[in-house]
């Protein structure tokens, strides 16, 4: 055994050698746990176990070597059966056969010998399997060279590609998941049979299909992943906003940029300095409605006029499509896509110190966040113009920690709140409460007052008295 040792150096691997002894059966630790040995990514906390035999017995023999006997659960119609221990999730299946109807993802199961199990998962690379027998402890059993294609950096199905997909057609999402997070190559037929059964992927839920698109999207340099879904044509299927970002019009002999391949470099861009998903999907999103607001304008040029504006309030019906989370995350990608321009146009006038108090009033604690996305969108070719950019963001987070110390306002609300505007002139909730909030929140952003409480009311009995108003309490 190689440098991969240590990884089967675990009870749970002892007690199901033990198992197998005991049940004379052939078991292995087979997927996923065995690639990422190799690839020595680290102790997966997902551990599949096939067994040559029923994997629910199987399971129960196993579980009954640890005390506690952990709960088993277990799905008879699939044969398969889990547990946990110490954390990690380890799941039971008996070696089949299977094939899938064409319409639904139900499988029809039949007993098989491991070697079945084997040519029915996704990739040879995820198709191979550790020995847990006692005689034969941690012999590698490859029968489709997964192991030359982990070497050579390729994703291929153990059957005919246009069997492993129709099985399961998330796979196709999946070869170029595994291609773009490993930054693998997906062979030629492969990669062929994905173009041709594209289509297929619609019979998935979009729920899977986002989990493995988060994956692209977070893998180290997502534009492959996102060229590879463009090419093969999955992504019309999954995406079609992003497409519409495709191509160059030309009027006057001015074009403007593509502004597909503009936001697959932010993403890159973003994904070279945050891991945060959302960040990501914010740089996805942050350009959405240049299509809808594209105008070519005689003497101006291209315009893409309130494209910010428009892109936030698109996001929550795609979020909404895509099966995302329609919570916080989605917020922050609303905001994040809102405000995108803010720093660009604070870098290319003169900095003034009101501008910079509203930036940090309305990004809030994701300025940092809003800065990195401001940057990655910078993608022009002409490196001066980058250099000027890049120095005038500089200047302008010098400033955003200079106006935080003196002003605190991040996170910040205005000192005088709408309950003790009613409460002050004895009016009830209405339209003049909030008018008389955002002229105090105005005044302070603007510098006008100090952003202090006595400042504030202050300003409150002003514009109070402004509109006939007396006060009955303080
Ligand atoms: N598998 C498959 N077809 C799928 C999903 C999974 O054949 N559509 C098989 C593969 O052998 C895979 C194993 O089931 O290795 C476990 O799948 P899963 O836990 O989803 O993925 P991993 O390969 O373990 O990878 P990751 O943890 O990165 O998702």
């Amino acid at each position: 055994m190689g440098k991969y040792e240590h990884y089967l150096n675990h009870q749970i691997f002892r007690a199901v050698s033990e198992a197998a002894c005991e049940t004379q059966l052939m078991a292995c630790v087979v997927g996923g746990y065995v690639r990422d040995c190799f690839l020595d990514r680290g102790d997966k906390n997902d551990i599949d176990i096939a067994v040559v035999g029923s994997g629910i017995d199987f399971a129960h023999t196993v579980a009954s070597k640890f005390s506690p006997v952990p709960e088993v659960q277990f799905f008879k119609n699939f044969g398969t059966a889990m547990f946990t221990h110490n954390n990690r999730k380890i799941e039971f299946v008996g070696a089949r056969k299977e094939s899938y109807r064409n319409d639904s993802r139900k499988p029809l199961v039949e007993d098989g010998t491991l070697e079945d199990d084997q040519k029915r998962r996704d990739f040879t690379i995820n198709a191979m399997a550790f020995d847990l027998r006692k005689s034969t402890f941690g012999e590698l059993i490859d029968p489709f060279e997964g192991m030359k294609d982990l070497e050579d950096k390729i994703i291929r199905t153990p059957l005919d590609p246009d069997i492993t997909f129709s099985d399961d057609p998330l796979r196709m999402m999946r070869a170029i998941r595994f291609a773009s997070q490993l930054d693998f190559t997906i062979e030629p037929a492969c990669y062929e049979a994905i173009s041709r059964n594209f289509a297929r992927l619609g019979i998935v839920s979009m729920e899977r299909v986002v989990d493995e698109l988060n994956l692209i999207i977070l893998s180290k340099k997502p534009s492959g992943g996102f060229r590879m879904l463009d090419e093969t044509g999955l992504l019309t299927l999954i995406f079609p906003e992003l497409l519409e970002l495709k191509g160059v019009e030309t009027i006057d002999g001015k074009g403007h940029k593509d502004n597909f391949y503009h936001t697959l470099a932010v993403l890159d861009n973003v994904a070279g300095t945050s891991d945060n998903l959302w960040l990501r999907w914010s740089a996805l999103l942050h350009d959405i409605a240049k299509p809808a607001t594209k105008k070519f304008i005689q003497g101006t040029g291209w315009t893409f006029h309130a494209h910010d504006f428009k892109g936030s309030k698109m996001v929550a019906k795609i979020f909404r499509r895509l099966k995302l989370p329609l919570n916080e995350k989605m917020k922050f990608v609303e905001k994040m896509v809102l405000l995108h321009l803010r720093p660009i146009v604070l870098a290319e006038d003169s900095v003034t110190d009101s501008a910079v108090r509203r930036l940090l009033y309305e990004a809030g604690d994701d300025v940092d966040d809003l800065m990195l996305l401001c940057e990655a969108d910078i993608t022009s070719k002409n490196q001066v113009k980058v250099k000027n950019f890049l120095e005038n963001f500089e200047v302008v987070r010098r400033k955003l920690v200079e106006i935080e110390e003196k002003d605190k306002l991040r996170n910040w609300k205005p000192p005088v709140t709408g309950d003790l505007i009613m409460r002050t002139f004895g009016i009830p909730p209405s339209r003049l409460v909030g008018e008389i909030k955002e002229v105090i929140t105005e005044a302070i952003l603007e510098g006008q007052i100090p952003n202090d409480y006595e400042a504030a009311f202050q300003l409150m009995l002003d514009e109070g008295k402004k509109h006939g108003l007396t006060t009955v309490s303080k």
